[in-house]
């Protein structure tokens, strides 16, 4: 299967399927990997192992829906079977959410839904829960609301720091990413209007 993976940052979820994805068997490859901005890690992971790279700036667009025109163009031009959205901090619009209707996906660090947003591991400790985690999700218009592919709990320690807490999520997120995203290519998926299955 053809994945294009989308990032905006490190690329830490990215580089965890560029090597699940050396794995024979697996079942997938990351054909392109797409940024809303240059000089991040992310990009530079790509490049290191010789996977096409493409970015496009909001800015660089006269308007917000031909910046979501072009990259649906792109993606749709690496013939993905699914888009990941790994730390991508852009909501895509509908021409892109049409195109990849039930096949765009995104990781976000907490249970969802509670906390969403950019600040799920720091709104988790303000909150006092004991136990948090990470979601994988389809993506729809809002802001980490679509339906729910997979969920992993993280125990919150009581000296945690939103440094340390965040780690221990990202830990767990790689690893259902790649579990999840390699059941999806090799047993196939449905959405039943809320719920997702694989398999
Ligand atoms: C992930 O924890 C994601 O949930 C959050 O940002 C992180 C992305 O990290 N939105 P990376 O760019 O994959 O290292």
């Amino acid at each position: 299967a053809r994945l294009v993976v989308l990032v905006s940052g490190s690329g830490s979820n990215l580089q965890a399927l560029l090597d699940a994805c050396r794995e024979p068997g697996y079942g997938a490859e990351v054909v392109a990997v797409g940024a809303d901005r240059g000089g991040i890690a992310g990009l530079e992971r790509a490049e290191a192992v010789g996977v096409p790279t493409f970015t496009h700036r909001v800015k660089d667009f006269p308007t917000r829906e031909a910046w979501d025109t072009a990259m649906t163009e792109t993606v749709a031009g690496h013939s993905p079977d699914l888009v990941v959205s790994a730390g991508f901090l852009k909501i895509l619009g509908d021409v892109f959410l049409e195109r990849f209707a039930g096949r765009y996906i995104n990781t976000h660090n907490s249970l969802l839904p509670s906390f969403p947003g950019m600040r799920g591991p720091a709104a988790a400790l303000e909150y006092g829960v004991k136990v948090t985690g990470a979601t994988l999700f389809l993506c729809d218009a809002g802001v980490d609301t679509g339906q729910i592919i997979a969920q992993v709990a993280v125990p919150v320690h009581d000296d945690d720091t939103v440094e340390t807490l965040t780690e221990r999520i990202k830990v767990a997120e790689r690893r259902q990413l790649v579990d999840t995203v390699g059941r999806m290519v090799r047993e196939g998926w449905r959405v039943d209007g809320r719920r997702v299955v694989i398999g």
